[in-house]
């Protein structure tokens, strides 16, 4: 018996990358598990069932117990027949990862319309259209009278929480809103036993990071591979798990290290009370305070991962990416 035996879990974008592990590794597990995925290319476009059946397979050649799903994280219909096809395969759903993403990366002065709304529907709003009908058909179980535990984890990334990235509209303000929801869905769904969670991967090779710099090929295998997409795997078991008493979390992954983020935090103050401000005072006082700067904050991230040396040279890399495009 696995950890995770008798718990069924949907996993959304579960044909590739970091999904496809997390579904691997879930029904290793002992997990029933639904493997979402349209199979479309990075910007969403295309789609081939063969990606998320293929994943079933490899589960059921091991031993494991899967279906396919092929709908649409931003199809309100799609969300629900997923969530429905948990409950008549395997008779109830315990918990949904929401990983799905795709991005189209560009400068905001060339970015369109539907290619910001194509970014956020996937991540954000199929998201949101999961979660809701998991959660409408989890109310009604428990008003049914069944207790037992449940669990959403969402998925974020570094470009939305701690280092929103140049070119990333789209991807970067979906990111975020996500592990805003995830608070709003762990304090709203407590009463209904589901534990709400998000990690936020970094630097896993995948298709989306092909091209980030410092991805590298996989090591010889005796080496540890702090890139392998099977290294968020486990924390999400976990977080899934029946025993796992975690809610609200936004859990940062990076090779082995897994960090606690802690948000968006006050800082340095000034304050007049009930006088209005005008405009000198405040050209005085806020220019005073100790302010966070943008390219210092990103220099200081990449400077370790990627081995950006400088504010000067990241804002000549932003450019240069901008309009080289
Ligand atoms: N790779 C990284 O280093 C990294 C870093 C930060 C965050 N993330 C996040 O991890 C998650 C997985 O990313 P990945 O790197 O494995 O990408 P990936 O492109 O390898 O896999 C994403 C999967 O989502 C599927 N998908 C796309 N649109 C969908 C839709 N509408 N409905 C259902 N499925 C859909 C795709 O077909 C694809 O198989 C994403 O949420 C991404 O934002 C990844």
């Amino acid at each position: 018996m696995g950890e995770l035996t008798g718990r069924t879990v949907l996993v959304t974008g579960a044909g590739r990358g970091i999904g496809r592990a997390e579904a691997l590794y879930l029904a290793a597990g002992g997990a029933n598990v639904v493997v979402n995925d349209p199979g479309v290319q990075i910007d969403g476009g295309g789609g081939d069932a063969g990606i998320a059946a293929a994943v079933v397979d490899e589960i059921r050649t091991r031993g494991g117990r899967a279906v396919a799903d092929t709908g649409s994280v931003t199809d309100w219909a799609a969300a629900r027949r997923m969530v429905e096809l948990a409950v008549a395969e395997f008779g109830d759903l315990h918990a949904v990862v929401n990983n799905a993403a795709i991005e189209i990366n560009k400068g905001l002065e060339r970015l369109t319309e539907a290619e910001f709304d194509d970014v956020v529907a996937v991540k954000l709003k199929g998201t949101f259209a999961v979660s809701r009908w998991a959660a409408a058909y989890w109310r009604d179980r428990r008003d049914e009278g069944v207790r037992t535990d449940r669990a959403i984890v969402n998925t974020a990334s570094g470009s939305g929480l701690l280092n929103p990235l140049p070119t990333q509209t789209n991807y970067a303000a979906a990111n975020a809103a996500v592990a805003a929801v995830t608070t709003v869905h762990a304090l709203e769904l407590r009463r209904l036993g589901v534990r709400v969670n998000c990690v936020s991967p970094s630097m896993v090779r995948t298709r989306l990071t092909s091209s980030v710099p410092g991805m590298r090929q996989a090591p010889p295998d005796a080496e540890p591979d702090l890139q392998d997409p099977r290294r968020v795997a486990p924390l999400v078991a976990y977080l899934v798990s029946e025993a796992c008493p975690l809610t609200g979390q936004v859990l940062s992954v990076r090779g082995g290290a897994i960090a606690v983020n802690q948000g968006w935090a006050r800082g340095a103050e000034v304050n007049k009370d009930g006088n209005l401000w005008t405009i000198p005072e405040l050209a005085a006082e806020l220019t005073a305070l100790p302010l966070d700067d943008p390219f210092e904050r990103l220099t200081a991230a990449l400077d370790g991962a990627l081995g950006v040396q400088g504010r000067d040279r990241l804002e000549a890399m932003i450019n240069a990416e901008l309009d080289g495009r």
